[in-house]
């Protein structure tokens, strides 16, 4: 083997349980667990070609277009997996990576671009022979975390399990772990994605993480979030809706109130995110839907509802929602069964 060329396309995800915090003094170790939908069309398509070489050149093309930028993060990547694959630290990589969704839509590419990566560099791994097939998309998840944390479950689907718990078998701290434990309605979830502001967020979730650590709350929320993924667990598992709809809801408000407890502090929530959560909970209170909200580090809104609800939700977006949305912009996605070759 001397050039090898092989193509993932890996999905991004959106936690229902929040990882936000790492442990000091680890490289990427959660300080909580988290728990994660797949999603299905938010996706990073990434070709890698690899050629033996006694130096390392990285050469990265985004939608086609170099994009030299990306290098440096790519090369810390590879220094930080060498100690699972020595070989990592030369050779000449060639990374043509296109997304799913538009660059500026202020969707976080990290878990979908991370996870495909990981997945291809396990391609070249299991060409020399050094992994086995069984251990393969462990080994994926182990990558993919060391690149971006929540990356690691994006590499399976219906749902990803990232951080050790007691209440969840075989989960790690090092690797996600595939989850499907949980009621019909859950493996087929509706995710919308209400593009708020497609801007670049002001603080990067990375930094974000970091700033926990002088959080007065820290300690408490850590505590919680186990807690919540045991809640989690029961309310996925009997189909729960208003279980589900109070617990996703107070997860992704307390991620943010965690942001505005941070030294320094900060928003990242947009007045449209605003309005769109009153606008999901005037609906709810009005009609009884089992429809809610959820964020991640940015001001666009993931609005989850059961794919029976499909027409009437997607009316609602139009007539209600869309208004809030930048251009009107918004992103219909499901859960979806993880990564595949291609
Ligand atoms: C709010 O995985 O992007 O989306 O590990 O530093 O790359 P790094 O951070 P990242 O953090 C994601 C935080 C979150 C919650 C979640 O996905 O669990």
């Amino acid at each position: 083997m001397s050039t090898y060329t092989t193509a993932w396309k890996s999905p991004s995800n959106i936690a229902l349980v929040k990882y936000w915090g790492k442990k000091p003094n680890d490289v990427q170790i959660p300080s909580n667990a988290s728990i994660s939908f797949t999603l299905n069309n938010c996706a990073t398509t990434t070709t890698l070609t690899y050629e033996e070489q006694s130096t390392l050149e990285v050469k990265v093309l985004l939608e086609g277009k170099e994009e030299p930028s990306f290098v440096p993060k790519i090369e810390q990547f590879l220094k930080r997996i060498a100690h699972i694959f020595p070989f990592v630290t030369t050779g000449k990589y060639i990374i043509d990576t296109s997304n799913s969704f538009p660059h500026s839509s202020g969707i976080a590419s990290s878990a979908s671009g991370m996870s495909a990566l990981s997945l291809c560099i396990c391609d070249i791994a299991l060409e020399k022979g050094l992994l086995e097939e069984a251990d393969f998309l462990q080994t994926a998840s182990e990558l993919a975390r060391l690149g971006s944390g929540s990356a690691s479950r994006s590499v399976y689907g219906p749902l990803g399990v990232w951080g050790e718990h007691s209440d969840f078998a075989g989960s790690s701290d090092n690797f996600a772990i595939a989850y499907d434990n949980v009621a019909e309605v859950f493996k087929s979830y509706c995710d919308t994605i209400l593009l708020v502001h497609k801007g670049q967020k002001t603080v990067s979730s990375t930094v974000g993480h970091g700033l926990i650590d002088d959080n007065p709350y820290a300690t408490a929320r850590f505590a919680q979030a186990q807690e919540n993924m045991t809640a989690m667990k029961a309310i996925l598992k009997s189909g729960d809706l208003d279980g589900f709809i109070n617990l996703v809801e107070s997860e992704a408000l307390t991620l943010h109130s965690l942001m505005m407890s941070s030294n320094p502090y900060f928003i990242l929530m947009k007045s449209e995110t605003l309005k769109v959560i009153e606008a999901i909970w005037a609906k709810r209170e009005k009609d009884g839907v089992k429809w809610c909200f959820t964020l991640d580090a940015g001001a666009n809104v993931h609005f989850l509802y059961p794919q029976a609800d499909k027409e009437a939700a997607q009316a609602f977006i139009e007539t209600e929602l869309k208004q809030y949305c930048e251009n009107g912009a918004y992103i219909h996605d499901e859960v979806g069964m993880g990564a595949k070759r291609i």
